[in-house]
């Protein structure tokens, strides 16, 4: 292939993306599924910064585990409260800190006022008279600033006890103020914040809000508003969100996380692209899945423990799979393509009542996922389904088969 040639396949590479941007974890989504409660709360917390403003300094603080939306909640909040403060004349700023990055006073506030861009020379200055710089100059201009600081933890144990009580505790020391500053904090849980003195500690909870991890069904709303944005239409089907979305559900075992919920929907997207196909398939999620998922990747060892038919078993479901391009397949069927294995191989299939252990086994191991389907016209059946990439777990199973059908013949 000449070089010219390959530039262009590569140029007119079929892809799935109308806009990839839209699956990066910067990306600020329109609106935020299943978090609306917590907007509200918001809401209710910071109502006075429009409606008497400069009455109280307010505070919330959002807990949550990893993903949750947290972050996202409190920008999306900040964008539209500065707007609708515009509106009422109100000149209201937000600021986004992370105190993973700036973790001391002295950077906590040398970055709120770099993002406010107020001409303050910071050179020389203690955090103490930055501070009150800045405080002077939201009072001449008259500015009333919300400031998150995201992954506050760091912040407490980095810049410790009396920092946080400087930052938080503000305007006790000066009382007659107009209260301009107003604070979220956010972090993933509130151990960090029993080395703060009792008082502190109770001031910064005052107002808290918890983020609770996703389940499946708010994950996949969460998914189709990604996949609408991102991708070009009919490329990717809501069975494939679904079977994203139960994968990382926290009420299916996952985690609840919506990061990596949508971090496999970018790269099964990535998967489809490189093999130049026009539509994202199962298999590009479960290749996604073990890239997010290393210890999916376990799997293959689990399976060394297997006895000849839980593999032919497993065969037999990967082949039942394949065939149907579906996320879930009854166990009729994978019974059915299991007899018709054993035949191949010449053996004798072991009867029902034992597969229905072998599926039990294979379950427990995390091999497998079960799970009772809806009632339909025969009522309800068992209805099985695989995770990992299934090629690679075939060629890993039809590997130990041959293996154990060797020692089975040589001890006969
Ligand atoms: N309700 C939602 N609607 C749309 N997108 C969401 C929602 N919740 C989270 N996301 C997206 O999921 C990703 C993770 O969310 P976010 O960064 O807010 O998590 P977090 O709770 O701050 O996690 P961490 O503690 O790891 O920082 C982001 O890309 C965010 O846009
Ligand atoms: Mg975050």
């Amino acid at each position: 292939m000449s070089v010219r040639d390959m530039l262009e396949s590569v140029i007119k590479r079929v892809t799935v993306f109308k806009n990839k941007d839209a699956l990066y974890p910067e990306f600020i989504p329109p609106t935020l599924p299943h978090r609306g409660i917590h907007i509200k709360q918001l809401a209710e917390i910071f109502k006075s910064l429009i409606t008497s403003p400069g009455s109280m300094s307010l505070r919330a603080m959002l807990v949550g585990g990893i993903g949750v939306g947290k972050t996202v909640t409190a920008r999306v909040f900040g964008y539209e409260i500065k707007h609708l403060a515009k509106e009422q004349g109100l000149d209201l700023r937000y600021v986004h800190i992370n105190c993973h990055r700036d973790r001391t006073l002295y950077e906590v506030i040398s970055e709120v006022i770099r993002q406010l861009g107020i001409p303050i020379p910071l050179r020389g200055l203690s955090p103490r008279e930055m501070m009150i710089a800045l405080l002077s100059y939201i009072e001449k201009h008259n500015i009333y600033v919300l400031i998150t600081l995201d992954e506050f933890d760091y912040f407490i144990h980095t810049a410790g006890n009396d920092a946080v009580y400087f930052l938080v505790r503000l305007y006790d020391e000066y009382p007659d103020v107009k209260k301009r500053l107003n604070f979220i904090f956010i972090a993933r849980d509130l151990t960090a914040l029993s080395t703060l003195d009792p008082t502190t500690e109770s001031y910064i909870l005052k107002h808290l809000i918890k983020f609770e991890p996703y389940r499946s069904k708010e994950l996949y709303d969460i998914l189709i508003q990604r996949r609408d944005l991102a991708f070009y239409e009919n490329t990717v089907s809501e069975d494939i969100i679904k079977f994203i979305a139960d994968s990382e559900g926290i009420d299916k075992g996952g985690e609840g996380n919506a990061r990596s919920a949508i971090e496999v929907l970018l790269l099964a997207g990535e998967a489809a692209e490189h093999e130049g196909s026009h539509i994202v398939l199962l298999e590009h999620v479960r290749k996604a899945l073990t890239v997010t998922h290393p210890d999916i990747v376990k799997v293959s060892d689990e399976l060394n423990f297997l006895q000849l038919h839980e593999l032919l078993l497993v065969k037999a479901l990967i082949r039942t799979l394949r065939a149907k391009g579906t996320s879930f397949v009854r166990i009729g069927e994978v019974e059915e393509e299991y007899r018709y294995i054993c035949q191949l191989y010449n053996i004798k299939p072991r009867k029902h009542t034992q597969i229905y252990e072998y599926v039990n086994n294979l379950k427990h191991m995390n091999i497998i996922n079960a799970k009772l389907s809806g009632k339909g016209l025969r009522g309800r059946t068992t209805l099985l389904s695989i995770v990992a990439p299934l090629d690679a777990l075939e060629k890993r199973v039809d590997e130990l088969i041959d293996k154990r059908l060797t020692t089975e013949r040589n001890t006969l």
